[in-house]
């Protein structure tokens, strides 16, 4: 089964409410939510209010995507808030072991984050900790950028890691995911697809969703 995670990063903030009906609309059930600190990446996005008022709107499966330097720090106000996933990267300052362990403590899942620039294999000790991978194909911090090849290369190499770990761990994708290249991300062994501005600012959003699910079939 393939998740799309929207990632309301490439939503309209204005309109917010109707965008998030729109992904319950369109039977999705996940919501990716991009928090940036200014430090780890050159931007800026949301915090945990933001997720706490997320949580009153919506049932939808909260997957938060913190690209901190230090997250320990923060872990606590978003498990707070209401999030069911919290991945953190591997690059950051603060001990990805520990952070991980922390999420857990919470008694939601934990996801580990590798940029374009890190190899699958220099976490492969960190899976017994993990359960989501989830493969930048963009350098992150900012929407609507191109996926890179060089990344999505690494999703059959995790898939083996994974197997050989012997863990259910889900992987997850993110940066410059379209209705045009889902299927080759899906086919190289993807469990969720985020999408951004290829959801919030297709013509045709509902089409967008038909054909990842096609190019899903049988997975
Ligand atoms: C980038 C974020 C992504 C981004 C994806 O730092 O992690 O989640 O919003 O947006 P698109 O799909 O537009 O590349
Ligand atoms: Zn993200």
């Amino acid at each position: 089964m393939i998740e799309i995670s929207p990632s309301v990063l490439g939503a309209d903030l204005l309109r917010l409410g109707e965008e998030i009906k729109l992904v319950e609309k369109l039977g999705l059930r996940w919501l990716h939510l991009d928090h940036m600190d200014g430090h780890f990446v050159p931007n800026i996005s949301f915090g945990p209010d933001f997720v706490a008022a997320m949580r009153k709107q919506t049932d939808l499966f909260l997957d938060v995507h913190l690209m901190f330097s230090n997250p320990m720090k923060y872990i606590r106000a978003y498990a707070k808030a209401g999030a069911n996933l919290i991945s953190v990267h591997a690059e950051a300052e603060d001990d990805p072991k520990e952070a991980l362990a922390a999420i857990a403590e919470y008694g939601i899942k934990a996801g580990l984050v590798i940029n374009p620039g890190t190899d699958p294999e220099s976490i492969r000790h960190l899976l017994p900790l993990c359960d989501m991978v989830l493969v930048m194909t963009v350098e992150p911090g900012f929407g609507g950028q191109s996926l890179r090849e060089d990344c999505v290369a690494k999703i059959p190499v995790l898939r083996e890691m994974i197997r050989e770990s012997g863990r259910d761990i889900l992987i997850e994708v993110d940066g410059g995911i379209k209705q045009e290249n889902a299927q080759k991300v899906i086919d190289a062994g993807a469990d969720v697809l985020v999408i951004g501005t290829g959801l919030f600012r297709a013509k045709d959003p509902k089409a967008v969703v038909k054909t990842v699910m096609k190019a899903a079939e049988g997975k």
